[in-house]
Formats: C-alpha cells, structure tokens, sequence
C-alpha cells in the first residue's frame, strides 16, 4: 500500500475541510438582500464570453437597451460591457475568472453573461476551474432558478438548482490519490440547502402554487443527499398552505417525459448536478437548450446567462451569427424580473413566446437556411413595438 499517498490525500483532506468550515461562517452570515428600489444607478454589466457568446451577447444587449432607453436616460440604469472573461484571457492567466476581471464584475450589481468554455482534460486548454462555477462561489449565487414553460402543453416549472454547493463546490478540488485512485467529494450544509429551499417555498407562495417537490438521490447518497431531504423535511414545516413530494432523480428525470404527469410538476428544488443535467432534458423539450434562460441569484449579486455552452463547432463552421440568442435574451428577461422591472419582463417573455413559439415569423434553425440572430432580434424588437402585445399573446393561449 502507498501510505505516503494515503498520507498526501489526508492533508489535502484536512485543507478541504478548513475552507469548508469557513465558508459555512460566512453562509450564515449571508447579507439581506438587496434592495434595487434603492439604488440609482442599477449597474448592469455585459459579459459576452466566448464562442457564440458575443454574438448572442450583442443581440442580447441591443433588447436590452431597447428595453431600458428610458431608465438609461433617467440615469436609473447603466449598462456597460465588462472586457476580459474570454478563455484566451483566463487561460493565458491559467485561472477561472483574471482578478482584474473579477474585481470589475464586483462593481456591478447585475451582469449578463454569454456561455464561456470549460475545458475539459485533454482539450486545447489548459484544464483550469469553469469560469460560471468560480463566477457563482465567488459572487455567493446560491440559488440557479430555470423557468421552463409550454403553454400549448401545460407545462409550467421554475427548478431552484442549488447552485454553491454539492458535486460542484469541490469539482476542481477533486484527488487523484494514486494513478488508479480518484476521489471526488459531495458537499452539502445545513445552511446552503436550507436557503434555497427556502426560495423554493418562497416562489411557491409568492405565486400561488401549491406544491414543491423536491429532488435528490437520498437513497444512495445517504449523506449529502439525505441531508437535502432532512432539511427539505424541516423547512416544509414553515409552509403548511403548500404540498411537498419528494422524488429520485433517475424516475424524475423519466416524469419529464411522461406527458399525463408532467403538468403536476411546478416548482422543483435540487441539489446542483442533478439541476444541472434535468434543465437541460426540459429545456430540451421546450425546443431546444438554446431556448432556456437562467438565473444565478445572490442576496448581493445576480448573473443571468444562457443555459448552454459556447458552441465552438458553430464558430468552427462559420455559422455563429446564426446562433439563437433568445437563450440569453430570456436570462435578460429575468434580469429585468430581478432588478424591479416586472411589467417589462413579462412583455419581453410574451414577446419571445409570440416569435419564438407562436408566430415565428423568422425562424432560427442555426444553420445558413434559418435567420440570423440580428434578424431575430430586430423582429422581437418590432414586436415590443405592439401596444396590443399582451392581447396578441393572449390570443395564442388555450
Ligand atoms: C450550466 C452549464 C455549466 C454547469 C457548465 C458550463 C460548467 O452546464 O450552467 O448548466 O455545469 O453548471
Ligand atoms: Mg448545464
């Protein structure tokens, strides 16, 4: 037995442990959230990330601005591009996120994001720590909320990913112990599953729904997982007006699919890898990962990016302007949703529900035979102009 290997795992071990020690002081110390009613200007930054990111992140910013002209003029927003999140950039720098860069961020109150690389070992880049998972410990964005609705198919669900913690905290930190030996870890604390549970519940109640179910695999991953569960168990308590089920992932994961049941699903709430594989199944079934949008939520920072990655073999092929930015045109809807500006959420979501689902008028397909995403976002944008938007959305339901 290689007992100096043994030995070399326990100490880094024990380092893994002390961070993760203080890291839960600081989560029970996590600020109120913040106010945006408050603050003037709201800084909004623009971070086009890498592949398709800056095309989608153009589009994605012209909606945007188009959506927030007044406020900008007024002086109640700024909006403004932040340079150097590219993987030429952080992987020169060897690093998830340059401290330039990340100190940038930090003066703003909400960013947009484009899909950044992530390598993976053998890759062209040196294999360094994905820029979203630093992005979202660095900033404490516990809670990754991803709406997936099909009025046409009743389906409506808001999944609360957990987003600080579980497989992902330490998925750099991993140990290969010996050549034939690797060991990654799980984490899970009372104080992070107990927040965004929290949200869950809250969201639930805030709008109408009665039920939350939550989503683990405690049968098998008795720790981590079964605390989830427990505190899930706990938490639903503070909530008698709604229902809670619990469920596994691997037979959650075949509910997606099951078209009589489905519809019962509203607000899902779940540890991180799991959140992570079933939005992209039910982004899927809305039409594609390019049609989700998603949150990164804080109490004293907020990202809002594209579900899915930065699609090189587009640009490889010279079809990145076909790119479908309505992804990240929707996290601006979120956006928009998070800083105050509910009404224009809505009609920037009805409008995206109108080309993108109801009407398409201009139809993306990603390749030279669909619309480019600059055509997409010219005509959502002449959709806004619609004073009857929100009869014109109406008149596509039920
Ligand atoms: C997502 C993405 C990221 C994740 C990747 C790019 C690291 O898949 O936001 O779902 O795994 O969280
Ligand atoms: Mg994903």
């Amino acid at each position: 037995m290689d007992k100096a290997a043994i030995e070399r795992a326990k100490e880094h071990f024990g380092k893994l442990l002390e961070v993760q020690m203080n890291r839960m002081v600081q989560v029970k110390a996590m600020p109120d959230w913040i106010d945006y009613s408050k603050i003037k200007p709201i800084k909004v930054g623009i971070l086009a990330g890498d592949g398709i990111g800056p095309f989608i992140a153009k589009e994605s910013k012209r909606v945007l601005e188009h959506m927030l002209k007044e406020e900008v003029k007024a002086g109640k927003v700024e909006i403004r591009d932040i340079d150097g999140l590219t993987i030429e950039n952080r992987a020169a720098q060897c690093v998830a996120i340059p401290a330039d860069v990340l100190a940038e961020i930090k003066k703003y109150h909400v960013t947009l994001k484009g899909p950044t690389t992530t390598p993976r070992k053998g890759d062209p880049w040196p294999n360094i720590e994905s820029c979203n998972v630093a992005l979202r410990k660095e900033l404490d964005l516990f809670a990754n909320v991803r709406p997936v609705r099909i009025p046409a198919l009743g389906i409506d669900w808001m999944f609360f990913r957990e987003n600080t913690e579980g497989a992902y905290i330490l998925g750099s930190r991993g140990i290969n112990v010996t050549d034939d030996l690797a060991f990654d870890f799980c984490v899970a604390t009372s104080q992070g599953s107990e927040r965004i549970i929290r949200l869950a519940f809250e969201h639930a109640q805030k709008n109408g729904i009665d039920k939350v179910t939550v989503v683990t695999k405690a049968n098998v991953i008795k720790a981590s997982d079964g605390k989830f569960l427990a505190i899930a168990q706990k938490v639903a308590k503070d909530y008698p007006g709604i229902k809670w089920d619990d469920w596994f992932i691997d037979i959650m994961t075949a509910k997606l699919l099951d078209e009589a049941r489905r519809k019962e699903f509203r607000v899902m709430v779940l540890p991180n890898l799991y959140g992570d594989i079933i939005t992209d199944e039910a982004a899927q079934i809305q039409g594609g990962v390019g049609t989700a949008g998603s949150a990164n939520i804080g109490t004293r920072y907020a990202m809002f990016e594209a579900i899915h990655g930065s699609a090189p073999r587009m640009v490889d092929e010279g079809r990145a302007q076909y790119a479908d930015p309505s992804s990240l045109i929707k996290a601006a809807a979120m956006l928009l949703n998070h800083i105050g500006y509910t009404e224009k959420s809505i009609a920037l979501d009805q409008a995206l529900d109108i080309c993108g689902q109801f009407e398409r008028r201009v139809v993306i397909t990603g390749r030279t035979n669909g619309a480019t995403g600059e055509q997409f976002a010219e005509y959502l944008m002449e959709t806004l102009q619609d004073p009857e938007l929100a009869k014109r959305w109406s008149s596509y339901q039920g």
